[in-house]
């Protein structure tokens, strides 16, 4: 489902999804049931987020016939979270590509101006020649996603993605407006913002619900 006038945001409308995002949001979900949930979510939105990976033919010999099938072409794509949050999304990627290779972003928010601190970058190389989709479950202001997209451009990244499981609608046409260019895919599209920048209904603070702190 597209949003608004935008051709490149991708709202999620399986059940599935919605199913389990309904229980993440539940404020008694355990930790370990938590982090199973983040992982299967992203899975299930990477099947849609990646539909249009690029295929070649390719020979194979199976127990009856040598046949011409296709696989999936070009460079290793590159999975980014963002620190810590997006580390919870990479496994259930992983589960679906598994030669992905993985960059890490690391930033975290202002408490005060909820604008991103950035504290580590390491990203795969060529990344130029890389499909590179960056993950976080929650995109809120949107301050931390368009930080983590500039990076990636500024270091020759060109044909990016971004997934998140729950979104405001400020950070969402944040991210839209600075970054036509990218395609966007989210979970769910929550009401609104409230004055710590935090999402609502949302599902508290993702990093602190993956990892168990607070
Ligand atoms: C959270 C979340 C995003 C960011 C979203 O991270 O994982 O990265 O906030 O907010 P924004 O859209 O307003 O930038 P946080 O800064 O809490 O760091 P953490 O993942 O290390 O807990
Ligand atoms: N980061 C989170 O983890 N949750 C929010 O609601 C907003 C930012």
């Amino acid at each position: 489902m597209s949003y608004q006038n935008y051709e490149n945001i991708y709202i999620m409308d399986h059940p599935l999804i919605k199913h389990k995002i309904s229980l993440l949001r539940d404020k008694d979900t355990p930790t370990s049931k938590f982090r199973s949930l983040v992982e299967e979510i992203a899975m299930l939105e990477a099947f849609e987020a990646l539909r249009d990976l690029p295929l070649r033919d390719q020979e194979v010999v199976t127990p009856i016939e040598t046949c011409i099938t296709p696989v999936i072409d070009g460079k290793k794509l590159a999975i980014v979270p963002i620190l810590r949050a997006g580390l919870g999304m990479v496994n259930g990627i992983h589960a679906m590509v598994p030669s992905a290779k993985v960059g890490h972003i690391g930033l975290f928010r202002d408490p005060e101006t909820h604008e991103p601190h950035e504290y580590y970058c390491k990203l795969p190389d060529p990344i130029e020649e890389r499909l590179v989709v960056v993950l976080d479950p929650m995109l809120a202001t949107g301050g931390s996603a368009v930080a983590a997209v500039n990076f990636i451009k500024e270091h020759g990244g060109k044909n990016i993605k971004f997934m998140c499981i729950i979104a405001a609608p400020e950070g969402l046409e944040r991210l839209a407006k600075a970054h036509p260019d990218i395609d966007i895919y989210v979970g769910n599209l929550d009401r609104c913002l409230n004055e710590h920048a935090y999402i609502c209904p949302g599902l508290g603070d993702a990093g602190d619900r993956i990892f168990g702190t607070r």
